[in-house]
């Protein structure tokens, strides 16, 4: 199955002028952090790792941060109704409010961006405390996500200054760092935010899909993939596509009440310990029909992993031209049908799961159907 690569030219010295290193967090804005960082840490595996809180001096905000491989997720829940986290989960449920980018030089990120259109959340700051300094600037995107650059390198406390240390045994599952983060947005958006992070953040077309190839009998959706400079962050941006029912993608817009983060992919080395250890801990997964797997051998060929444990799992595979992958999507992690989480493990492919689409598609719209939502 062949993908269309959209944009192969090299980055040229305009293109890269946001050199990001890495994801530096996701941080999820939700009603209760107490309990949705259990969550993350009992079902999910990852390492609780910092607090902020009326304990520490922060005197707005719960806030836990956890840490799983290379991917970290920070939790925060509002102590008053004042507070704009309230606000959020008032309007949004639970959600990623921040998706914050490792950066050598928030200045210079901060200055590039907002010269070149975004919308400033806050210009560069300095917080500090007796492990150092933190550099932060912020701007918009799509909703009400914010991109925060983060600078650590002078930093060596938990966190961020007002975070104490925390050490709680955990039990990993394997999940190593985070492969993609899909954006939702607005039918006839997408477009618009593909020109962002090609403008603003000097991102490029990897692939695109559209509703030909991500369409069931009743409803479609039209994808981009945004990658940065040197690969390393990858921002799929989805809008939905006409179809005879509702989308997906605006049953999401439709509770999340505007554009916002869908999925966040996180990659495993092994995917059968991590599903075995997920589906034990409660984690609920989108099952596809068994006669999917009938006819699997034949769709992708040879694969390293044992067949009767990939269906008994309900791991989905995929083949590109590099090789191939192994993916599985969660149920919504709220009680809202709006994000959700994608485990992923790679043998070389660097698609999305293409040739799964209409399989997932169609037991999604299962689900969406009984929430009376189709
Ligand atoms: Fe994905």
């Amino acid at each position: 199955m062949v993908q269309k690569t959209v944009d192969e030219r090299p980055m040229d010295q305009e293109a890269d002028f946001l050199k990001i290193n890495s994801i530096d967090h996701v941080h999820w804005w939700v009603g209760n952090a107490k309990q949705a960082m259990y969550y993350w840490w009992k079902a999910f595996g990852f390492k609780p790792v910092a607090y902020s809180g009326l304990e520490t001096g922060n005197r707005e905000f719960a806030s836990y941060v956890l840490e799983s491989g290379k991917i970290r997720f920070v939790i925060s829940a509002p102590y008053r109704p004042t507070s704009e986290i309230a606000a959020h989960q008032m309007l949004h449920g639970d959600g990623v409010k921040v998706i914050a980018l490792g950066v050598d030089d928030v200045e210079s990120a901060f200055e590039e961006t907002t010269k070149r259109g975004a919308k400033p959340a806050w210009s560069p700051r300095e917080e500090a405390d007796e492990y150092g300094v933190i550099r932060t600037a912020a701007i918009h995107t799509y909703g009400e996500v914010l991109h925060v650059f983060v600078d650590r390198s002078d930093y060596n406390g938990a966190f961020m200054p007002s975070y104490q240390p925390l050490d709680l045994p955990h039990e990993s599952a394997g999940l190593a760092a985070i492969d993609h983060i899909v954006g939702n947005v607005q039918l006839g958006k997408m477009n618009y935010w593909v020109q962002f992070y090609h403008d603003v953040m000097g991102f490029r077309q990897l692939l695109h899909f559209d509703d030909k190839d991500i369409s069931t009998e009743y409803s479609a959706l039209m994808s981009k993939v945004m990658s940065n400079g040197n690969g390393r962050v990858k921002f799929p941006i989805n809008e939905p596509a006409e179809g005879k029912r509702k989308s997906q993608i605006e049953e999401y817009l439709d509770y999340y009440m505007t554009p916002g983060v869908q999925h966040i992919a996180m990659s495993t080395g092994d995917i059968i310990t991590t599903m075995k250890i997920l589906r034990s801990r409660g984690i609920e997964f989108l099952r596809v029909p068994d006669t999917y797997y009938d006819v699997l051998p034949e769709r992708v060929g040879e694969i390293k992993e044992d067949l009767a444990t990939i269906r008994e799992l309900g791991i989905l595979v995929d083949r590109d031209d590099e090789g191939y992958l192994l993916q599985v999507f969660s149920r919504p992690l709220q009680d809202r049908p709006t994000a959700f989480v994608e485990i992923i493990q790679r043998h070389g492919a660097r698609g999305f799961g293409k040739g799964n689409f209409k399989a997932l598609f169609e037991a999604l719209e299962l689900e969406q159907a009984r929430r009376g939502n189709l």
